[in-house]
């Protein structure tokens, strides 16, 4: 396969050696949550806005007292927060001052393929690349991350994302919480050694137990007693969240993925795997002034173990709140008629620590077509995870997707009903998603996205023609 071409040695052997941090030391929601930097464009000219980003890597304070080098998108960590409208196009032009190569991908976005980010389009260090969203798709919550092939996933680990939100008109005359009472929360796990910098180490699930929050470890955020509109992001390479409140109260969850679901679902869990997302509502204004509320994370928790914190919201003051969340978000198109069925099963080698990842038993080759697509046709994939251990999702580039089944029963309700891109698979799992591919031609990815599981070759190559 094409995995050793043009990829640098990986900075992280050296550093294995040192001693990791007791996460028990680190002091819990001792830190501020930061909101996400909105950026302003460089310029707009018509209907474009235009953007330009240096990759670089800079020292931010993750742990109280601890600095710790990050790989950024303008030193933002996390990163910065591009706001576009449907219909409007945003190019931005990339430059890789990092010591690794990159290539960007706008995750959930419908774009061409040369904008896509695909494994082998790569930014050299001291290279740039512009790539251009044309934006003509629906409200959606996107966000962008690197993709260079087999070096993603350390990239990513060490802070290479951003958020990017797609507003459109009518989710704005919906009247949902806005301004300060709308923000993105990147959720991940981090490991770190005991100087406050990063310890990566492929296919490393159990050695990153520390939990972090638009960039900090274990932080609060001061709410006001009112609604909150929040953009969770499971931005972690690996780990899979299922997040409650820790009063066991509800949310309304109102959307993922590809933006807003067709209507509120009200719920006391919100799952999301590495790289989905959940659009939620919480209404803070039943918490007197001075409630202390967890958000805390029960998955691959076991029975009888609290769960792991991982934000602490503070009801510091009041305020007033004209947002509302109506019993009707959206009407998602009819589903078409599919005309091709596929399979695809996803599979990691589940006793070797630097096993190698497969779909359909291949590992990822660039340099391969695995499916050829009629462009304009609507597909069903049933997609299994055979392991017998191993969670994976799957996620496909250039389309939203709908979850029509998981396990055999049929999926009427929930968050799975919404404009998906990613989507869980449990060990023995079996789904069926319906796509139509139109848009764009070009060769395009679908992977686990588990980076290190895409890193180890759980990756494949659709052509649309
Ligand atoms: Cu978020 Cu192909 O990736
Ligand atoms: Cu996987």
């Amino acid at each position: 396969g094409g995995a050793g071409l043009l990829i640098p040695a990986l900075s992280s052997e050296a550093q294995a050696q040192a001693t990791d941090i007791d996460p028990t030391t680190i002091p819990k929601f001792a830190q501020e949550m930061p909101v996400p930097e909105t950026l302003k464009p460089d310029r707009i000219s018509g209907t474009t806005a235009y953007y330009s980003f240096e990759m670089q890597e800079v020292e931010t304070e993750i742990i109280p007292g601890k600095q710790t080098t990050v790989r950024t998108f303008d030193g933002h960590f996390p990163g910065p927060w591009i706001k576009a409208c449907s219909g409007h196009r945003v190019v931005v032009t990339q430059k890789n001052n990092l010591p690794s190569p990159t290539s960007i991908h706008l995750h959930g976005g419908h774009v061409p393929e040369s904008s896509d980010g695909t494994p082998m389009d790569l930014i050299q260090p001291g290279g740039e690349k512009t790539y251009t969203y044309p934006n003509s798709q629906p409200n959606a919550n996107l966000w962008f991350h690197d993709h260079a092939h087999h070096v993603e996933s350390e990239n990513v680990f060490r802070g290479l994302t951003g958020f990017y939100t797609l507003m459109d008109l009518p989710e704005k005359a919906l009247g949902l919480p806005s301004g300060a009472y709308d923000l993105p929360i990147a959720i991940r796990d981090a490991r770190f050694d005991d100087n406050g910098q990063l310890i990566y180490q492929m296919n490393d699930f159990r050695g990153r137990n520390v939990i972090l929050a638009n960039g900090k470890a274990w932080p609060y955020f001061e709410v006001a007693a009112r609604k909150y509109r929040f953009r969770l992001y499971n931005t972690a390479n690996m780990r899979f969240f299922t997040l409650k409140l820790s009063d066991g109260s509800t949310v309304q969850q109102i959307g993922g993925d590809g933006g807003l679901l067709e209507a509120p679902v009200t719920t006391d869990k919100i799952s999301i795997t590495s790289g989905e997302r959940a659009d939620v509502v919480i209404d803070f204004s039943k918490y007197p002034v001075g409630t202390n509320v967890e958000i805390v994370n029960t998955e691959n928790v076991p029975a009888g173990v609290p769960p792991t914190p991982v934000l602490q919201f503070r009801v510091t003051r009041t305020a007033a709140d004209y947002s509302k969340v109506p019993a009707k978000l959206r009407t998602l198109p009819a589903l078409p008629a599919p005309t091709v069925n596929r399979n695809v099963v996803l599979r990691v080698d589940e006793n070797s620590a630097d096993g190698m990842g497969y779909i359909d038993e291949k590992v990822y080759d660039h340099t391969r077509v695995d499916n050829t697509i009629k462009y304009g046709d609507t597909e069903v994939w049933t997609v299994s995870n055979v392991n017998q251990r191993v969670p994976h999702n799957f996620h496909i580039h250039l389309v939203q997707f709908r979850v029509l089944e998981r396990n055999g029963v049929p999926v009427t309700s929930g968050p799975e009903t919404g404009l998906k891109d990613t989507v869980r698979l449990m060990p023995g799992e079996k789904i069926k998603v319906q796509a139509t591919f139109t848009g764009y031609r070009g060769k395009y990815v679908y992977h686990c996205h588990m980076f290190d599981h895409a890193a180890m070759g759980m990756m494949a190559t659709m052509e649309v023609v």
